[in-house]
């Protein structure tokens, strides 16, 4: 069991080292500032398809980019968390703390979470600065995603055999004003990628 700390106080005593390397200079060695691109929807809607093809389209264009989604998060940095509300919510804060670091590293990280509650995208959003979060809802029915039922767990939800499932027996919130919205049940992947490069942000890219 890790030491959690008790005393708020003992915060004083962390004092951060000045780094010789300063975040202008990555991005000048990069040729492009750092961004968080935060895909939200329901399982099985899509987000980790449209991260990856992103990241191969932003990695083949020259730039420096990092995939954060379920499978190297929840199997790794938060295996000890559960899908309760108060799981989730950990779940999403230590996501946007380690998407923090990598943007302080100058990268271009894609993270695809069902991240279902809008306080916590917000906080992320908060975190990084408004500026620097890009939030892509992933739109796709409960109906279509149970269609597709990809990983067999909306099946096992319905049995009963999995408790808290998003759309099923927890909430998904909506974003109200996302940047961008792809919807994944009326258009094909590749119509959904045009539509996601189109509305990138052109400040992206400084001269690639
Ligand atoms: S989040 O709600 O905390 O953002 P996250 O994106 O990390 O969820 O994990 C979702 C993935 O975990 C789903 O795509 C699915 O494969 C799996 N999963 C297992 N149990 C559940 C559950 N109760 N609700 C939703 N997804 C679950």
């Amino acid at each position: 069991m890790p030491n959690l700390k008790t005393d708020m106080d003992s915060s004083k005593n962390i004092i951060p080292h000045l780094h010789l390397v300063s975040h202008s200079e990555r991005v000048l060695k990069n040729q492009h500032h750092e961004k968080l691109i935060w895909f939200t929807g329901l399982s099985g809607s899509g987000k980790s398809t449209l991260a990856n093809q992103l990241e191969r389209y932003l990695f083949d264009k020259g730039c420096s980019t990092y995939i954060l989604d379920g499978d190297n998060i929840r199997s790794g940095l938060n295996s000890d968390l559960d899908f309760s509300d108060t799981g989730r919510k950990e779940n999403i804060r230590r996501i946007a703390e380690a998407s923090n670091l990598f943007l302080d590293a100058g990268l271009i990280v894609l993270t695809a979470f069902i991240s279902p509650f809008a306080d916590d995208r917000n906080q992320a959003r908060k975190l990084v600065g408004s500026h620097n979060f890009i939030e892509v809802f992933v739109d796709c029915s409960l109906a279509e995603c149970e269609r597709r039922d990809v990983k067999g767990l909306y099946g096992k939800a319905r049995a009963g055999l999995i408790k808290n499932f998003t759309g099923i027996d927890s909430p998904f919130e909506k974003p109200q004003n996302p940047d961008i919205v792809i919807n994944t049940e009326k258009n094909h992947i590749d119509g959904c990628m045009r539509k996601l490069i189109n509305e990138l942000p052109t400040s992206l890219f400084l001269s690639k």
